[in-house]
């Protein structure tokens, strides 16, 4: 019996070398990772080291090449409407306004249209875009695309959510508003969330846990606790000493995998050279 509302059981996933362009990529080896239901999950890691592929797997866009991913106990077998992505790179129709690729997934759930509308205004009202509704995606700015995949994915109320560096390409202003306006979502409706980000703040700042992973291929190196006490009682918790303290681990924990994918790279003197 599993308590996880996602499982990643010993996976692995290998990608092909293309003909002529030499051998296979293992971009995930044997991950093993429960995320516990309502849990806020970060993950972080060196660039490469499979995060979207994680991501991809849970989402039902790939499947892995050994081991299992399971939501509720049950293997994915594709995508579904329990599960919400925010890609890393906006993905968004590009023949519908804004308000229609927020529309996309309510009528995929069969909301009745009379409801959609309210739903899509409350939804671009809540990443700042009332007054771009009728807009297409190419009349809208990366970080303004990047707010309209996040309505979107929050609109049609998945049970779980899954964030690849949803923020990045939005100023500090903006990520801030949008980081405490997830946090509010997440705890009025209790969904599980995923959330990959290259930012050490960030992860600390929303992270119930973060999930630390190796470069390439990418394991899981440690699962960290964060512990910041009452949030709402602090007046600037990013710079409270617990803050500083988890700051400064999942730092060193990266810093060291970054110079062993450094190490690994560089050409090495073969030993019966050095020895002799
Ligand atoms: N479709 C694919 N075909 C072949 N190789 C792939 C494919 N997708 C990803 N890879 C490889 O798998 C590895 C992991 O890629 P992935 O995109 O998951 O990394 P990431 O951790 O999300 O990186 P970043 O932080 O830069 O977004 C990389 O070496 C990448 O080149
Ligand atoms: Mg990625």
């Amino acid at each position: 019996m599993t308590t996880d509302k996602i499982l990643f059981d010993r996976v692995t996933k290998v990608f092909p070398g293309r003909r002529g362009t030499g051998g296979a990529v293992t971009a995930l080896d044997r991950v093993t990772l429960g995320v516990r239901p309502g849990e806020f999950l970060v993950v972080v890691g060196p660039s490469g080291c499979g995060k979207s592929t994680l991501l991809d797997l849970l989402g039902g866009l790939a499947t892995p090449t050994a081991g299992q991913v399971l939501v509720d106990g049950e293997p994915v077998t594709g995508p579904g409407l329990d599960r919400g992505i925010v890609f890393q790179q906006y993905a968004l129709l590009p023949w519908r306004t804004a308000a229609g690729n927020v529309a996309f997934g309510l009528e995929a759930k069969g909301v009745p249209r009379a409801d959609r509308a309210d739903l899509v205004a409350h939804h671009l009202e809540l990443v700042g875009l009332t007054g771009f509704a009728d807009r297409y995606p190419h009349e809208l700015s990366g970080g303004m695309k990047q707010r309209v995949a996040i309505a979107r994915s929050l609109a049609y109320d998945p049970a779980i959510l899954l964030m690849d560096e949803p923020f990045a390409a939005l100023d500090a202003q903006t990520r801030d508003s949008l980081q405490d306006e997830l946090v509010r979502i997440w705890q009025a409706t209790g969904k599980t969330i995923v959330f990959i980000t290259h930012g050490i703040d960030e992860a600390v700042h929303l992270g119930g846990r973060v999930a630390v992973m190796t470069s390439r291929p990418g394991r899981i190196k440690q699962v960290i606790d964060i512990e910041l006490g009452d949030r709402d009682a602090q007046d600037d918790v990013r710079s409270s000493d617990a803050f500083r303290h988890h700051r400064h681990q999942i730092w060193t924990l990266l810093r060291d995998e970054v110079r062993a994918a450094q190490s690994a790279e560089r050409p090495v003197v073969p030993e019966e050279a050095r020895v002799g």
